[in-house]
């Protein structure tokens, strides 16, 4: 976020936007200010002519290896966003059906993610991970109160544990509601959370953890099973009881079709609550999240409000009130289309392409890798020991960058600050031809940086990359 109007504009001097002379219509202002709100009118051509002109210059998706957000869906998806674009998703009166499929949409990821019983889970849509995260830590938080209320306790100073290679937005959570982030830091051997650390951190006034299904940095998976079995360990000897939020933002929509037998989810008993992005994995456009908890014991019952809905009542717990509904549309209609078996198949053709990019960039001699893909389909790698001191990967990120590939170099969390790595996130569309396209790309501009006879200026890292 940018502080203040003048940091938001950047690099944007003029205070005005031109209208090719090619438009313009008798009559009409060829020139509109910037950043004060029009005086006049223009024609509908017109001032669609300059929006599009302008979204146009944004970059092109199919070559952003970065982000972990769904930039396509097809034909039959878009005509039904068109169509439902008004649809407001707080306003379960007029839309009853849009709020019925929403039910059905958290109820197939309750038995999606092995809820004991998913017709009494409990799950709402969110505008994405990051409200859905801030729910599921919410519900945690509250838990906690009423628990040590009920002991005659203090409620002062909760924490919660994570490791340091959170996202954002469990920073924002602790920030925002005034809970302490005990972090869990990383080392080359524990590249995930250690569950052995938790003793060390997980104190009575902790109000649950976090595992990371699908780690931003990298895409590696955290060893779900075995922090619940840590955490079974604590509350034999000290009698905490102390529950999981597992951050599925990406993972919770990958692990049921490419991991099938790995117990991550509500199969352990220790699991609160589950959350992912319908626009990451979910394979919908941005705007979707999702947040299931397992019984309705583990939503406190005075975080939820009720709603008029059809006569009756509907509850509802979210941050924000009026919202788009298209997003939940997209995601039935997603569900409906592919199935599970459709979903294992595209989840599968996209890590095979992840697997297959890390390991042609393993063979690279500048190269090392940090993980392999084989988890979600996001990798990682390094510089190797002794390559080079000429160029950094910052400098490769630069160099892809003149091709169009986005493909970013960031530092590596708290504690291991000093490793930088380079991140690819393959998502659906991201096919074998494209990768192998990309390759060469990466071959010529390592090859180029390697012909170097002297070390490139050097810069500041770039800030922590968070998407
Ligand atoms: C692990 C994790 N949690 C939360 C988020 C935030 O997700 P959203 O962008 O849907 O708010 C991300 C985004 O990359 C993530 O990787």
């Amino acid at each position: 976020m940018t502080t203040t109007p003048q940091a938001a504009r950047g690099d944007d001097e003029r205070d005005e936007v031109e209208l090719s002379p090619l438009f313009a219509r008798p009559g009409e202002a060829t020139v509109l200010p910037k950043f004060r709100l029009p005086g006049g009118e223009s024609l509908p051509d017109t001032a669609y002519q300059i929006v599009r002109d302008e979204a146009m210059l944004d970059g092109n998706a199919r070559m952003n290896l970065a982000t972990f957000v769904g930039t396509w869906m097809d034909d039959h998806a878009n005509r039904l966003y068109v169509e439902s674009a008004d649809k407001n998703m707080i306003d379960k009166d007029e839309y009853p059906h849009t709020a019925a499929i929403e039910t059905r949409c958290w109820t197939m990821l309750a038995d999606l993610w092995h809820a004991p019983d998913p017709d009494h889970a409990i799950g709402t849509s969110t505008i994405g991970s990051s409200e859905a995260c801030m729910l599921g830590g919410l519900a945690l938080k509250r838990r906690w109160q009423h628990a040590r209320r009920a002991a005659g306790k203090t409620v002062d100073a909760p924490n919660l544990v994570m490791s340091s290679a959170v996202q954002v937005c469990w920073e924002k959570f602790c920030n925002y509601w005034d809970v302490e982030a005990r972090f869990v830091p990383l080392t080359e051997d524990h590249r995930v959370l250690d569950p052995a650390a938790l003793a060390g951190v997980v104190y009575e006034n902790t109000i649950g953890v976090v595992a990371i299904m699908g780690v931003t940095y990298t895409g590696m998976y955290e060893p779900v099973a075995e922090i619940a079995a840590a955490l079974d360990e604590i509350q034999r000897t000290t009698g905490l009881d102390v529950k999981i939020h597992v951050d599925g933002a990406s993972g919770a929509m990958i692990a049921p079709f490419l991991q099938p037998d790995l117990a991550w989810d509500f199969r352990l008993d220790r699991v609160a609550s589950i959350n992912t992005s319908g626009h990451k994995y979910g394979l919908v456009y941005p705007g979707l999240g999702w947040v299931v908890w397992r019984d309705a014991a583990a939503l406190p019952d005075d975080l939820v409000f009720r709603v008029s809905y059809l006569g009756g009542d509907m509850p509802t717990f979210a941050l924000n009130f009026s919202r788009p509904g298209a997003q939940v549309l997209l995601q039935y209609y997603v569900f409906l289309r592919l199935g599970v078996e459709g979903h294992r198949r595209v989840q599968a053709a996209s890590r095979a392409v992840a697997m297959y990019l890390a390991q042609q960039i393993e063979a690279m001699p500048a190269f090392d890798l940090w993980n392999d893909g084989s988890d979600i389909p996001v990798f990682a790698w390094r510089l190797r020991d002794g390559h080079t001191t000429n160029w950094t990967l910052y400098d490769l990120s630069e160099r892809l960058r003149m091709k169009g590939w986005l493909v970013p170099a960031y530092p590596m969390p708290a504690d291991l600050t000093e490793i930088t790595v380079q991140r690819i996130v393959v998502r659906n569309g991201f096919s074998h031809d494209l990768a192998d396209a990309f390759l060469a790309d990466l071959t010529a501009e390592t090859a180029f940086l390697d012909s170097l006879e002297g070390p490139l200026p050097a810069r500041a890292p770039q800030p922590g990359f968070h998407h």
